[in-house]
């Protein structure tokens, strides 16, 4: 059998210049802590993505969490359950309230038609998600919030390095979270970051993210430890280096995808304003109509696993059915993410995965019609 496939590959960067940077480590046996690397690699992050204030993390989960909490939230915040779990944990760990609310077709984003509906009062926030790095309708959910006083906390976690018309999307709502887990765009083995240009907010993830420790004697906050250490954030000062030129090797790749498939009955792909947005290109989901393709987004998947390319039900179940949620009571009239998510298949899209390869993966899907 020719060689297997996975959805993903960690980005890695050339090993002489990861060890360069090690030499000084054991020099300086500086491991952690807001070490001289992480404070580095914060001035290139809010440089490279045009932030106002950024901040490390451990990883792209505790920079929501913490991000959510230092928003000073209550009651009601309006998602998407067309994530990972990751979103709705950390709404619901900050003893707030999901309220989910459906996502378009088109992008599986969330949808900005039903989001007004679902306020209450007592709704703080929402927190929609760049699903798959599918820029989410920035301009009308600020319109949104705007008009009922609500703050916009973006999960970013898929959309590094995005723009939209021009502008970073991490300038998109109140703050933004990015992760930088080893699957992801870019990553730092673990990590994630929080973006904003509010400076209390970023304080306050900073004292959080060190257990809410002012100094010496002083802690005022309940917090925990988040804080990215000197190894990860070598990592991510290499990758970062590398990222533009690996975004365009997968741009060949996905516009290759997009391409071959289009032209496939029954295969769905996601739309988005391809003249004004700049992808990160990390996601290839399709949606499968069973009655159109001839065989549903389980088989082909089955059909695909046989020949080793190891594709990803992404996102499926929708969190709102998950085992911990579904007697919750939590507000959930989501009938498009429920369909897309026994619809959806996520392909193999990484940067080192070769063109030759993705001829393949379209040959089976073609071919399995
Ligand atoms: C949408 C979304 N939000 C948040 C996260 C959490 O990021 P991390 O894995 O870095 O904790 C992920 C991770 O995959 C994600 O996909």
């Amino acid at each position: 059998m020719s060689q297997e496939i996975f959805v993903t590959k960690p980005v890695l960067p050339p090993f002489e210049e990861y060890v360069e940077y090690l030499k000084d480590i054991w020099d300086t046996h500086n491991l952690t802590n807001m070490g001289k690397y992480n404070r580095q690699f914060i001035y290139q992050l809010k440089d490279y993505l045009g932030v106002d204030y950024c901040m490390t993390l451990c990883n792209g989960h505790m920079a929501l969490e913490m991000l959510l909490q230092a928003m000073n939230l209550s009651g009601e915040v309006i998602t998407t359950p067309f994530t990972f779990a990751s979103t709705t944990h950390a709404i619901v760990r900050n003893g707030l309230t999901p309220v989910f609310c459906d996502i378009r077709e088109s992008d599986f984003t969330m949808d900005p038609d039903k989001i007004e509906s679902l306020i209450t009062d007592k709704t703080t926030a929402i927190v929609p998600v760049h699903v798959y790095g599918m820029p989410c309708d920035i301009e009308r959910i600020s319109a949104i919030a705007k008009k009922h006083n609500l703050k916009v906390i973006y999960d970013a976690a898929h959309a590094f390095g995005e723009k939209v018309n021009g502008e970073s999307i991490a300038n998109a709502g109140d703050a933004s979270m990015f992760s930088f887990h080893a699957t992801k765009a870019f990553n730092t083995i673990e990590g994630g970051c929080v973006v904003t240009d509010d400076l209390d907010v970023l304080t306050r993830v900073y004292q959080l993210h060190n257990f809410g420790i002012m100094d010496e004697e002083t802690v005022e906050f309940v917090g925990a430890n988040a804080k990215m250490n000197e190894f990860e954030a070598i990592m991510g000062l290499c990758n970062l280096s590398h990222f533009d030129e690996n975004r365009m090797k997968r741009k060949a790749l996905f516009d290759y995808y997009r391409e071959r498939l289009s032209k496939i009955e029954g295969i769905k792909l996601p739309q988005y304003d391809e003249a004004n947005v700049e992808l990160n290109y990390t996601y290839c989901p399709i949606v499968v109509d069973e009655k159109e393709y001839g065989m549903d987004r389980n088989q082909l998947h089955m059909t695909l696993d046989m020949n080793g390319i190891h594709a990803r039900k992404y996102f499926y179940p929708i969190t709102n059915e998950f085992s911990c949620y579904k007697d919750a009571g939590f507000k959930a009239d989501v009938p498009v993410a429920t369909r897309i998510s026994r619809q959806v298949l996520t392909l193999p899209l990484y940067t080192d995965l070769e063109l030759e390869q993705v001829k393949r993966i379209c040959d089976i899907i073609e071919g399995a019609k």
